[in-house]
């Protein structure tokens, strides 16, 4: 295998270093540093002259220091004569912006696709983007992996039998079906509107929960109100109180614990894609990405398809 360079921002630094450890490579030499007025600073102490770089940075919160860092250090990748960038973003900030609901609303996810190409970005590996269609924002290629099997792995043998599938909108309709398919179950798909950023009600919901354990599962979870919604929703519908959570990003902010916090919740799982929160959490589970995003970069490396570094699930 050719030579090549994985660099990491600041960002989810264990996953940084745990994507390293699966490649058996160290992660490159920088300084990444603020000026006194917040202004980013980064020097990469290491050559990468003809090297493909990968730069590995997660844009969790803070979502915008995270962004500018990952654009300076391919700004610097690309004025040293890297030979290829590649962005690994696991947690691919801003992607649910990609649409204007309101007049004289940006369509933020295709600013943040224009920024990456500015900077000489030529190829884009990310984790279950919330929406496929940011693709289409992008002239370069961008693969979207999924954790959905890594995830059904560790659910398969501890979901209770009779576990019904929930998908919490309709935008996870496709996602909850192949969580379903990998796990063996029915799917029942719930409607939701979004009143405000933190609020949402639910509608409508299509299929029958009567007595059964439910697997709710979603690409992020936020604040989660989606999910406290959809909980109470359930459990009115006559669900078992034996609620079950997965989602790829768990980015926890401000009072999403207290949310979920409910008896019926037996597990929440997911990767580590975002730095996890430090409080002890019984009910929080992990599973790791590195092994995945490992295999990805290294068949991206060889020019090999992406399609095969999936874990069957
Ligand atoms: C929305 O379409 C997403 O798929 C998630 O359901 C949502 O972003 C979760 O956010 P929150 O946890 O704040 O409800």
């Amino acid at each position: 295998m050719n030579e090549f360079l994985l660099l990491s921002g600041t960002a989810n630094a264990e996953l940084a270093a745990a994507t390293a450890h699966h490649l058996g490579v160290p992660l490159c030499a920088r300084r990444i540093e603020r000026f006194p007025d917040g202004e980013i600073s980064i020097e990469l102490q290491q050559p990468v002259r003809g090297k493909e770089v990968f730069l590995i940075q997660s844009t969790e919160p803070p979502v915008d220091a995270h962004l500018v860092e990952l654009l300076a250090l391919a700004d610097a990748c690309r004025r040293a004569a890297a030979s290829r960038v590649t962005a690994i973003v696991p947690y691919f900030g801003y992607a649910r912006a990609d649409k204007r609901v309101m007049r004289r609303e940006p369509i933020t996810a295709r600013m943040v696709a224009d920024l990456m190409q500015t900077v000489g970005i030529g190829q884009i590996v990310t984790l279950d983007l919330h929406a496929d269609q940011i693709e289409g924002f992008f002239t370069i290629p961008v693969d979207s992996l999924t954790a959905v099997p890594i995830l059904c792995d560790v659910l398969k043998g501890r979901l209770p039998e009779n576990t019904v599938t929930v998908s919490p909108d309709a935008g996870r309709v496709r996602m909850a079906t192949e969580y379903a398919h990998h796990l063996g179950t029915p799917v029942v798909v719930l409607h939701k509107r979004r009143d405000s950023s933190t609020a949402t009600t639910v509608t409508q919901l299509v299929g029958d929960v009567g007595d059964c354990p439910c697997l709710i599962v979603d690409d992020m979870i936020s604040t989660g109100g989606t999910l406290a919604e959809s909980i109470k929703v359930l459990l009115n519908a006559g669900a078992r109180s034996d609620i079950w959570i997965a989602a790829t990003h768990g980015l926890f902010l401000d009072g999403a614990r207290a949310k979920l916090t409910h008896p019926a919740v037996h597990e929440i799982w997911v990767t580590d894609t975002i730095t996890r929160p430090q409080d002890d959490w019984p009910q929080l589970h992990s599973v790791s990405v590195a092994p995945l995003i490992a295999a990805a970069l290294k068949r991206t490396h060889t020019d090999d398809s992406l399609r095969d570094c999936q874990t069957p699930g």
